[in-house]
């Protein structure tokens, strides 16, 4: 069964990866040309995703599911087809704006954008498929009761690691006990100690997976960590602009990420999974920090520009 682990090429590439791949083809390879799947981290978080929950018997008729961030991936559609009741989020489409996601066709503002493949019959997408504008650091009370939850390289894009690992914490109360949250995520791959912690991306270190794992872990919830980045030739490649077709590790600033995905099982069904208050003042103090270093930089591109137009 998968346990959270790293993009590697192996798992791409496997039968049960694939299986899933020609499922929904029709999201990636548009002229249905029959191309083999791309070595791309991307298609690795999606089909995973799906086998995750396939694997623990949770796409079938009477199975809901939760998605976040879900823009227009392929899953809500996949899922609806397969009998699932979905509740499909997204953020608030001028947020998503001018954060960019509505240019690069990456947010989902309404129900038709889920179903744009034809994954599933229009008829049973209607009246199995939900659609809500939420907030992934503000979850709403209201969402509870899950077989499942997802989301797809969505929990980085929260303002820091911080509010990501929060996130993680407070989505557990939308499962019921028994429940599973599978989501993707932007991994480290070359440091445990220097990473970008806030900001639009950031990236998660080792250390900030062990940490929250123990955290779900004391709140009786159970994950099994796998860090393997893998050994193939496609594993060891960092892609770097202008990107080529082989895409499981990408250099983000300095750094070497790849994608993570979290597979987290809910045990008791108490609503305790709060963010313990040291981290939180501390996820403040470090945004604050960058606003102000944000701010002293417009302000030394300012000066810069006028000095140079007074000469
Ligand atoms: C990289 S896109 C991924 C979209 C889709 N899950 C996929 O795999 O193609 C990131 C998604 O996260 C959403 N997002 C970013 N910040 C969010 C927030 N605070 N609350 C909810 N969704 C957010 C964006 O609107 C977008 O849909």
């Amino acid at each position: 069964m998968l346990v959270s682990s790293l993009c590697r090429e192996e798992e791409l590439k496997s039968e049960r990866f694939l299986y899933w791949a020609d499922l929904i083809r029709s999201a990636w390879d548009f002229d249905n040309s029959g191309q083999p799947v791309y070595t791309h981290r991307k298609m690795w978080e999606w089909l995973f995703i799906i086998e995750a929950l396939h694997e623990r018997d949770m796409l079938r008729p009477g199975r809901r599911g939760l998605g976040f961030g879900v823009g227009q991936d392929p899953m809500t559609a996949l899922f609806a087809g397969l009998g699932c009741e979905i509740t499909a989020t997204d953020m608030d489409p001028d947020a998503a704006d001018q954060a960019g996601w509505v240019e690069t066709g990456q947010h989902a503002s309404t129900l038709e954008h889920l179903n744009g493949h034809g994954l599933c019959e229009p008829d049973e997408f209607a009246e199995r498929v939900d659609f809500r504008t939420v907030d992934m650091n503000h979850i709403p009370a209201d969402l509870d009761g899950y077989d499942f939850t997802w989301s797809a390289c969505a929990f980085e894009h929260l303002g820091s690691i911080t509010r990501g690992q929060e996130f993680i914490f407070e989505q557990m109360r939308c499962l019921k006990p028994g429940g599973v949250g599978v989501h993707t995520t932007e991994f480290n791959v070359s440091s445990n100690r220097r990473t970008i912690a806030t900001g639009g991306t950031v990236v998660f270190r080792r250390r900030d997976i062990d940490w929250m794992a123990d955290h779900l872990r004391s709140r009786g919830h159970s994950l099994t960590l796998d860090y393997d980045p893998g050994s193939s030739e496609a594993d060891n490649h960092v892609d770097t602009p202008p990107f080529s077709n082989t895409h499981l590790k990408i250099l983000i600033g300095e750094h070497v990420a790849t994608s993570m995905a979290l597979v987290v099982e809910k045990g008791s069904p108490d609503g305790t999974d709060l963010m313990p208050s040291t981290m939180r003042a501390r996820d403040y103090w470090l945004r604050a920090q960058q606003a102000v270093m944000t701010v002293v930089a417009r302000g030394r591109r300012l000066v810069a520009r006028l000095s140079g137009r007074g000469r």
